[in-house]
């Protein structure tokens, strides 16, 4: 099957997966929090954002090489981290692991996924990140860091905006529970999607296979990204200070919404700053990233991450050209997966990567970062 003919975008991809998993687990991944308006938002913002075209540039031979904290990235884009990533499809985490590592781009381990740090470090080769739910217990943290560290992955995310758990609507409609409970209704929904039922089979029941060992929590059940609340803390800035003294790789905040909190951050000794709203599932009265992202470049010289929303290479672009130095995406990975396993999330970083270099030939530009000189307002 030419899956470019018949599924030329992420939007595509998405359809089919709605169409091949359960309806909880559909839920799960789809959803935002409240009445969806921040995530609506988020797209919206990236929608509005138009760049200028260019003629007369000759040919255009696209390099999408750049440096983020010190390492080659083969193109500016990676994957975010997802909780749970084996509800989505079997061995997500391991089949992700393996793409990041061969296309070159990063891949974000969650401290809620279904495989552990031990497990991904045969698949990751040198292009783990590790992402950290803050645990308010410190020998469970420092073991968290070790167990990550000692199995190749070399830069820490600490995630700060779930300082509480979120109300997710959509999927409590779904009775996405935790624990969750297999009802009749859960195992109708699964007889309905044969492939997902059959792959899921050989695989057993997802579970929170890294904070097992920790585990007062019930690991053997599957559940949404909120199960791992009995760890996690709502960290303040000494936590930030702890943890940089404890963790002597790169570092990264993930959930810099804000100008002087980006500043904090790089006073506080991180490596990077990564602007997201968790795509909406936190706070739905939350701004669009694509309108804050322009304050917080401003605001810092570190680099800066930025996600949610995006669905396209155009996306990708709208995003440098507003001062990201790196963009991750979640949901359109797992879209891919859910449609097509493996070769689903290979054709989302076809797609993303050939929708780029079209739009460069547009804009008569060799490099993504250019996409900077192409903003409207700096037109001459
Ligand atoms: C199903 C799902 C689970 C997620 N789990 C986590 C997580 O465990 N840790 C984390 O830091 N972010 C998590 N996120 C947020 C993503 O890392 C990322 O910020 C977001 O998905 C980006 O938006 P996008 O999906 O529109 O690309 C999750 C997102 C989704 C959709």
């Amino acid at each position: 099957m030419d899956l470019d003919l018949l599924y030329p975008e992420v939007a595509d991809l998405r359809r089919r997966a709605r169409r091949r998993l359960p309806h909880f687990a559909w839920e799960y991944l789809d959803s935002a929090t409240g009445d969806e308006s921040t995530r609506a938002r988020n797209e919206a913002a990236l929608d509005a954002v138009t760049l200028n075209t260019a003629i007369f540039g000759g040919k255009i031979e696209p390099d999408f090489t750049t440096t983020l904290m010190g390492r080659e990235q083969a193109l500016p884009f990676g994957m975010a981290p997802v909780g749970m990533s084996g509800l989505i499809w079997r061995n997500a985490e391991p089949i992700l692991a393996r793409l990041a590592d061969e296309t070159g781009i990063p891949y974000g381990l969650s401290t809620v996924a279904t495989r552990t740090p031990e497990e991904l470090a045969q698949h990751i080769g040198n292009q783990g990140w590790f992402q950290l739910y803050p645990p308010g217990d410190g020998e469970i943290r420092r073991d968290l860091l070790k167990r990550a560290k000692d199995s190749g992955f070399h830069t820490l995310i600490l995630t700060v905006d779930v300082p509480v758990a979120s109300r997710r609507e959509r999927q409590r409609r779904a009775r996405l529970s935790n624990p969750m409970r297999i009802t009749p209704r859960v195992l109708a929904e699964v007889a309905m999607r044969p492939a997902w039922a059959l792959a899921m089979s050989t695989n057993g029941i997802p579970k929170l296979a890294t904070l097992e060992k920790y585990a007062k929590v019930d690991a053997n059940l599957p559940s949404t990204a909120h199960v791992g609340y009995l760890l996690r803390t709502a960290p303040d800035w000494g936590y930030l200070d702890v943890l940089r003294t404890e963790w002597d790789g790169k570092l990264v905040v993930k959930g810099v919404t804000d100008a002087a909190d980006a500043k904090a951050c790089e006073k506080a000794g991180a490596d990077a700053v990564w602007v997201t709203n968790h795509s909406g599932r936190q706070f739905a009265a939350g701004r669009a990233t694509a309108d804050f992202l322009p304050e917080v470049r401003a605001a810092t010289k570190l680099p800066v991450i930025f996600d949610s929303g995006v669905r396209s290479g155009t996306d990708i672009l709208r995003a440098i050209a507003l001062g990201a130095d790196f963009v991750m995406l979640g949901k359109a990975f797992h879209y891919g997966l859910a449609a097509f396993g493996a070769k689903g999330a290979a054709h989302v970083v076809h797609i993303l990567r050939e929708q780029m270099i079209a739009d460069m030939g547009q804009m008569g530009i060799s490099k993504p970062v250019q996409a900077r000189d192409r903003l409207p307002s700096l037109a001459k």
